[in-house]
């Protein structure tokens, strides 16, 4: 006999537990899911079925060991490593072919250059736009906060944590920009980089490890945040340090947003050992600029370098380069300041009018002392600049 309530009964049970496991695994479907049923389709569409059935399905991921660090972007980014796939929307998209070129996503995955959070499988978490991740996904985005004129130009920062002592990297032109600048301008006249440089401001070797709190941000008109810091100051220094000798160098604003990526890029990385490149991991300098940077420190004229004098003078005779040369080179002052100010040299130095004015009663005050060693080592310099002129003009007189 039949008994057809308790079927009846059975079948609702079943059925209450079906939508139960359908809402349940709808729930625990993984963010990647939709985007690989669409990459599928894609696929199908364009290089036709058999290729489809090959697309991997599930969670893909690239293990790097020696970083302890997962990379799973690739669940959703599955064409990266795909020919022919240029013009499809992201995140299906080819890779551009020159950087991996050197760098196999195998070996190295995605997030040492592109930042997110690697293990992450939904999109908000991957893309690191949560809060307290220090690792943003370093996309058009930021790069546009920041009025780049290079939609992907904060990228380049991250090139530089294995590559920080090279001196040119191919493929991150605002890296090689900001390193000749570092350079040319004398930053180590007064800061110690990798280990060598003077001591007049603060060590800049792991400036970009600092905490966004250590810094004033009150007069800051952009973005609160290190890098915003960081470029405001190095297009001028005294508006945030209101008694600082560091010079305003007249950086444009792609100078210093290529500097600023620089700074940033100066900490210590979790990068393993054999994911960086194999150039000499020191910074070693050329002759001619190790000796540069020794005459300015340690030469005759290194009075001029450690008060500041060389930030607006060139004492030319005595190795001393200004980058700024707001005033004129002091290894003329003996014969020019008579000329330009009607006085003796050791009178201008004593009383001065003028800028030096200013600069001697507020920037760089000198005691008496200092003023007259100052004076004797001008003269000293125009003797020698006299010296060789006579040399250069084959020993006429003058
Ligand atoms: C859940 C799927 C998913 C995961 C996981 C994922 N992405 Fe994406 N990604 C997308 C989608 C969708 C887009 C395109 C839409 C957009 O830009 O928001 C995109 C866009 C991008 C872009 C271009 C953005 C731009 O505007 O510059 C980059 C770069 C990128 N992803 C890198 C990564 C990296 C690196 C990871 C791993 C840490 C990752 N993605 C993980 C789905 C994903
Ligand atoms: C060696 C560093 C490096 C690695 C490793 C790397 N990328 Fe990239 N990626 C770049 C650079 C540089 C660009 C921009 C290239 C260009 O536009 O010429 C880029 C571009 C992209 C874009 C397009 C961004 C846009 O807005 O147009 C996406 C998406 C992307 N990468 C995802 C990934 C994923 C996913 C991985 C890991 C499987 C990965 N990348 C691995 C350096 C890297
Ligand atoms: C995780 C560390 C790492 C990151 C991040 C990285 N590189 Fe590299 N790069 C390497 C290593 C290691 C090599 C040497 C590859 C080899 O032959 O083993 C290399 C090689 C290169 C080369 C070939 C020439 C040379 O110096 O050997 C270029 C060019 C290059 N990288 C540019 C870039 C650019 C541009 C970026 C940023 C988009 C970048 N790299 C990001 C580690 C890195
Ligand atoms: C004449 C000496 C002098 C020169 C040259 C100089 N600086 Fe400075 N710099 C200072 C002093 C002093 C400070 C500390 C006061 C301040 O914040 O301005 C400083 C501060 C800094 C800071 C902030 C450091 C921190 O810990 O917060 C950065 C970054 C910096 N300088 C970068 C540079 C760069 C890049 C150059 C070259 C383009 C440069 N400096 C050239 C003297 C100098
Ligand atoms: C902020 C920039 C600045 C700094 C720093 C500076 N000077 Fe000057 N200095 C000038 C300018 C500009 C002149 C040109 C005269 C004028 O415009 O008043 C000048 C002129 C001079 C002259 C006259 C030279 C001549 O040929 O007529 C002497 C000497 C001099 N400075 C010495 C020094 C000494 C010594 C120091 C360091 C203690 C120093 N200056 C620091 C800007 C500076």
């Amino acid at each position: 006999m039949f008994r057809y309530d308790r079927i009846l009964l059975a079948a609702a049970g079943l059925l209450a537990l079906g939508i139960c496991v359908a809402v349940a695994w709808e729930d625990a479907r993984p963010g990647y899911a939709p985007y690989q049923e669409e990459f599928k389709s894609l696929v199908e569409e364009r290089f036709g079925p058999e290729r489809a059935a090959a697309v991997p399905a599930g969670l893909q991921q690239i293990w790097l060991e020696g970083a302890e660090r997962v990379d799973r972007c690739t669940s959703c980014h599955m064409g990266v490593t795909w020919q022919g796939l240029d013009d499809v929307p992201q995140p299906f998209t080819s890779h551009p072919k020159a950087p991996l070129a050197h760098h196999p996503v195998e070996r190295f995955g995605c997030t040492f250059c592109h930042g997110g959070q690697g293990y992450a499988t939904e999109l908000p978490a991957a893309h690191g736009w949560v809060e307290h991740w220090e690792e943003p996904l370093l996309d058009r985005h930021l790069s546009a906060d920041y009025r780049f004129r290079d939609p992907l130009a904060f990228l380049q920062f991250r090139c530089n944590l294995c590559h920080r002592f090279d001196r040119e990297i191919e493929g991150a032109p605002y890296i090689n920009r900001g390193k000749r600048l570092i350079e040319q301008k004398g930053c180590r006249a007064c800061h110690v980089i990798n280990g060598r440089g003077g001591a007049i401001g603060p060590d800049l070797t792991r400036v970009g490890e600092k905490e966004p709190e250590q810094y004033d941000y009150s007069r800051l008109t952009s973005l609160p945040t290190l890098f915003g810091w960081q470029i405001a100051h190095l297009q001028n220094p005294k508006s945030y340090s209101p008694e600082t000798v560091m010079p305003d160098f007249g950086f444009n604003t792609e100078d210093a947003q290529a500097i600023a990526l620089v700074l940033l890029s100066w900490r210590d990385t979790d990068v393993p050992a054999e994911l960086l490149p194999g150039a000499i991991l020191r910074d070693v300098p050329t002759p001619e600029e190790a000796e540069r940077e020794r005459v300015m420190r340690e030469g005759e004229g290194r009075f001029f370098v450690e008060k500041g004098c060389f930030i607006c003078h060139d004492v030319s005779s005595f190795g001393i380069v200004s980058a700024t040369k707001i005033g004129p080179d002091l290894a003329l002052a003996v014969e020019d300041a008579p000329r330009r100010f009607g006085r003796t040299l050791d009178d201008f130095l004593m009383h001065p009018s003028g800028t030096m004015e200013v600069v001697l009663s507020k920037q760089i005050p000198l005691t008496e002392d200092e003023r007259r060693e100052a004076f004797e080592l001008l003269k000293k310099a125009y003797e020698k600049h006299m010296k060789e002129q006579g040399a250069q003009d084959g020993g006429k007189p003058r």
